[in-house]
């Protein structure tokens, strides 16, 4: 019998190597970022001078390059401050994986050297050891720089509490990064005043500016040239899509893989739709396997009316909802609220048409996703 590796040891045609598609590659050069990278090296100077910078919010959409500027700005200080006599720490924090003030102070303390466990002390007792630090009392002027990315997530589960003692500790200074444009409203006023911040905006890529970072990495991981109008149609795709750069080096990956697949030699224009289709495709699948089951169960509702060809009110929608949930079934409001939820979704969409003169008018929902996907995934298990 032939060995069961055999088949999958092929060498691909299409890339040389994958991994500088990867999300957390840091490209050397990040083009249309110039202007960005600029403003944060500007004001993080102030260190070679052995001042704090000012703190600084970066703001922009998903994909718009903001955490791999932050990095690139980051190493670029560190590489520079190497031989000189300033004492400059920067720290990165993924708030995602530190997402209370206790946890990023401690981690901070750690990185600092000091020896704080990860728990049994009070919140008081890591902020003082912390500030210590800060009271040139262990390091004399060491500036700590802190990067708080993903922010709104720490925000929202834990108070401003983080960015209270940070703008508050002499030396520290703090780059946030949102993409939440509105995220200052989880901010009180007693911050307000302290977090004196230079705002830093990253817009989202228009396709010219899309088909540059492509055509950068396409040389770096293919093998083969890859046709202008490959990538035009990808930059054009993802441009339309939030101008999300991710999302574009998405495409190109599967894109490449969809090729590879077919034991191609190329990657052609319909690589890249199929790519589209695919990772939509996961993406639906996902949302719709992690909704609760009231959702589930609306969802299904909506799917059996689409089925018979109905026109989907929300009232004959709450009927049908009944019939599937029998005995806990919710209330027509709260059903009503599931509605808006999936719309946001993007699943289902709503629109309102009048009946005419003196008849009212209804909420008609229509499914945004294919019922063959659909029926499949919710009745997988
Ligand atoms: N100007 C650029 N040149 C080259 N690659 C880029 C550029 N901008 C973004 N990228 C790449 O696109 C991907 C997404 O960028 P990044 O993670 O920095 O986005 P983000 O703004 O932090 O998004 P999110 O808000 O979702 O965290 C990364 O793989 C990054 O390397
Ligand atoms: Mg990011």
């Amino acid at each position: 019998m032939e060995n069961i590796f055999k088949d999958m040891d092929n060498e691909s045609l299409i890339f040389k190597d994958k991994s500088f598609l990867d999300h957390k590659f840091l490209p050397e050069s990040l083009p249309h970022r110039n202007e960005q990278i600029k403003l944060i090296a500007k004001y993080w100077s102030e260190t070679l001078k052995n001042k704090p910078p000012s703190d600084i919010t970066v703001y922009g959409k998903t994909g718009t390059g903001k955490t791999a500027a932050v990095k690139f700005a980051k190493q670029q200080l560190l590489d520079y401050i190497e031989d000189k006599d300033v004492l400059i720490r920067i720290e990165y924090i993924r708030c995602t994986d530190y997402n209370t003030e206790y946890q990023v102070i401690v981690r901070l303390a750690q990185q600092l050297g000091l020896d704080v466990p990860w728990r049994g002390w009070t919140k008081a007792e890591v902020l003082n050891v912390f500030k210590r630090v800060f009271k040139n009392k262990i390091q004399k002027n060491i500036i700590l720089i802190v990067i708080l990315d993903e922010i709104d997530i720490l925000l929202q589960k834990d108070g401003d509490g983080i960015l209270y003692t940070l703008t508050r500790t002499d030396n520290v200074s703090v780059l946030s990064i949102s993409n939440y444009v509105e995220f200052k409203k989880f901010i009180t006023p007693r911050v307000t005043s302290s977090l004196r911040d230079k705002e830093i905006v990253f817009p989202p890529y228009n396709a010219l500016q899309l088909e540059d970072i492509l055509n950068e990495r396409a040389k770096m991981s293919f093998k083969i040239n890859i046709d202008e109008k490959v990538i035009k149609l990808c930059a054009a795709l993802a441009a339309k899509d939030e101008g999300d750069a991710r999302y574009a080096l998405d495409l190109l990956r599967t894109a490449g893989e969809i090729a590879d697949e077919k034991g191609g030699s190329n990657v052609f224009e319909e690589d890249i739709r199929q790519a589209k289709e695919r990772i939509e495709h996961n993406i639906t699948t996902d949302i719709i396997l992690t909704l609760p089951t009231q959702q589930q169960r609306v969802l299904e509702s909506i799917l059996h009316l689409t089925k018979l060809n109905e026109e989907i009110s929300s009232g004959k929608l709450y009927e049908e909802y009944k019939k599937i949930s029998t005995g806990d079934s919710l209330t027509y409001r709260r059903v009503f609220d599931i509605i808006s939820q999936l719309e946001m979704l993007g699943i289902i969409s709503t629109s309102t048409i009048s009946r005419g003169r003196g008849k009212g008018r209804t909420n008609i929902i229509s499914l945004q996703c294919d019922t063959v996907l659909l029926e499949d995934t919710l009745f997988s298990f």
